[in-house]
């Protein structure tokens, strides 16, 4: 096959290998009789342009994504514009909400599908169409390993909703109106009324969630034009920028700047600090990691404490906050957040982008629009506003979002004045998600305010994908009290817009034989988080006696698989600290030079 890696002129396009090959001129008339089918002449495959991909992934069954049906009109426009050809192709649907078990478990689906199109068909580039929490790091994964020229474009959050003068926030609202309901305080009709609300428009959820997260995030690793990540997708500037992207990804192949000269490590560690400023999901650390793998940059889960731990929360959106997607875009998006970093040097300003320009030539000196919206660094909504990574004899690795404990959270657990950033207690497990619905409310289960709640069963493989589970709420009979919040410690992930201060992403999880498998109802917890510890406090005898009689039954029990693809992935993933990849992936890197 052509090597693109020489800077070309159109005669080294990738795609020649198909449709101009004289030492093949059998498959070469094979390959063009079928691509004039639907419209493009031999003229145009044979003109040596660029030939474009947009790997679609909005369709009725991704409503967050549908918009991208629309934008692609103007991608191909971009495109055309630029001497390009547009070819649209669908890549396999992830719905963040609506996919049983979970959408977790479709991120590495898309990214194999997505792997085999790149790779297999005459593409010279692509747009990747981001959007809905898992869409964006599967296709950025994808491109990764393949490595042909990519750009990313955000289909945009929804506009903010609205319920009688106040915002409502997509997810965020979810979790507000459940408490609401468990104290009474609405019936079932006004809780759809109140959470319908949160969603006035096309676009993915309007929070600081995963998808709002990892689009910025995609912006901040360069791999998107300057200031779009954050344009609500109705907004007419995000037809504009379909066009542009559209238009910038034909100079991308014709520069030959791939997702190898984007990703580097600075790339990764400047997203990092980004997620602490904008108040990001807790979801970022395993996509990151994953993606980082998929085009082999070290970024160990401690990178995360390391350098985002001290940054503060300049960003004030749901769930940490109070504003929405519209605010954050007319606020300045990503460019005026990474300015403000600029300024305290935590940015690597020289890493590359997909505009061809660094970080620093795009984002220095950017203004913030709206101080309300994002704050100047001297003022943040919180310091210290990055994740902290735990361990202890229950699990290797876990991680907490702190800028997200309340005051509430705090008076109760972390203000004694001898142990400031420790509390212990004892603690109830719940085997999944089923088990706790059914359970959290009954009395017998004696949850008191002291209890700590843990869940478990919910990892990569016990529930295939990994559960949005661990941000779990009191009992009913708790919430009436006024207690809003119980410390949550699970192997599963949580959404992006729950504000709960849960330890998550326990690894490894229950399903492998963490420690978490041998926790019990009753026994004591004791969480120290100056120290980044989480210990049951049971004797090293007495957790080797419980692990022996649990190895003897066979190990942690969990459900059946209902799918193949369950079943393959279960056989094949990884832990969450590590990305929750496909293990087997990793070696294979930059497939398109090879
Ligand atoms: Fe798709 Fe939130 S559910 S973006
Ligand atoms: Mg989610």
């Amino acid at each position: 096959m052509t090597d693109p890696k020489t800077p070309h002129g159109p005669s080294t396009l990738r795609s020649r290998a198909w449709f101009d090959n004289p030492d093949n001129i059998d498959m070469t008339s094979l390959y063009l009789e079928r691509y004039l089918n639907f419209g493009l002449s031999l003229e145009e495959l044979r003109s040596g342009k660029p030939i474009i991909g947009i790997a679609q992934t909005g369709s009725d069954l991704s409503p967050c994504n549908r918009h991208h049906l629309v934008l692609a009109e103007r991608i191909r426009e971009g495109i055309r514009e630029a001497g390009g050809i547009a070819i649209e192709f669908p890549v396999h649907p992830i719905q963040e909400t609506g996919k049983r078990p979970t959408a977790g478990l479709d991120r590495n689906l898309a990214y194999l599908g997505l792997v085999e199109a790149l790779y297999g068909y005459p593409l010279d580039g692509v747009v990747l169409t981001t959007g809905c929490d898992k869409t964006t790091p599967a296709l950025l994964m994808a491109a990764a390993t393949v490595n042909i020229p990519a750009i990313a474009l955000s289909v945009g959050p929804m506009l903010n909703g609205w319920h009688k003068g106040e915002r409502t926030g997509s997810g965020t609202i979810v979790w507000k109106g459940r408490q609401m309901l468990a104290a009474g305080e609405l019936d079932d009709e006004g809780f759809i009324k109140l959470v319908a609300s949160s969603a006035p428009s096309t676009g993915y959820c309007n929070t600081m969630g995963t998808a709002t997260t990892m689009n910025s995030l995609a912006e901040a690793l360069g791999m998107m034009l300057p200031g779009s990540a954050a344009i609500p997708a109705p907004y007419r500037d995000r037809q504009e920028c379909a066009y542009h992207t559209g238009k910038r990804i034909v100079d991308m192949v014709r520069e030959d700047l791939k997702p190898s000269d984007i990703l580097t490590i600075e790339a990764f560690h400047n997203a990092i600090v980004v997620n602490s400023a904008i108040g990001g999901s807790t979801n970022a650390p395993i996509h990151l990691a994953a993606l980082a793998r998929h085009v082999g940059v070290d970024l160990p889960l401690d990178d995360w404490q390391r350098l985002g731990h001290k940054v503060p929360l300049l960003v004030n959106l749901q769930p940490a906050g109070e504003y929405l997607g519209e605010d954050y875009y007319r606020a300045g998006g990503v460019p005026a957040v990474v300015s403000q970093l600029i300024g305290q040097g935590l940015i690597h300003e020289g890493a590359m982008t997909v505009n061809g320009k660094t970080m620093g030539e795009n984002c220095r000196g950017v203004e913030i629009e709206d101080e309300k919206v994002i704050r100047p660094f001297a003022q943040p909504l919180k310091e210290e506003a990055g994740f902290l990574v735990l361990s202890g004899n229950l699990f290797d690795a876990a991680i907490m979002k702190t800028s997200v404990i309340s005051e509430e959270f705090r008076s109760r657990y972390l203000s004694n004045p001898n142990d400031p950033e420790a509390f212990e207690g004892p603690c109830v497990v719940f085997d999944g998600p089923e088990d706790y619905h059914h359970r959290i409310d009954d009395p017998a289960v004696g949850i008191t305010p002291e209890t700590l709640l843990f869940m478990r069963g919910a990892g990569p493989i016990g529930y295939p994908g990994a559960a949005e589970v661990v941000n779990m709420r009191p009992p009913a009979y708790l919430i009436t009290e006024g207690v809003s919040a119980l410390p949550c410690v699970g192997d599963g992930r949580q959404s992006g817009t729950s504000g709960s201060p849960s330890i998550l992403n326990a690894s490894p999880e229950a399903a492998a034989m963490g420690g978490l498998a041998l926790l019990e109802t009753g026994d004591r917890v004791r969480i120290d988080l100056r120290a980044g510890t989480v210990n049951v406090l049971v004797s090293d005898e007495e957790l080797a006696a419980r692990r022996a009689a649990l190895e003897a039954k066979g190990g942690y029990p969990y459900p059946a698989s209902q799918t193949p693809w369950q079943e393959i992935q279960r056989a094949l993933v990884g832990q969450m600290n590590t990305g929750a990849i496909l293990e087997g992936a990793e070696k294979y890197q930059r497939i398109a030079q090879t």
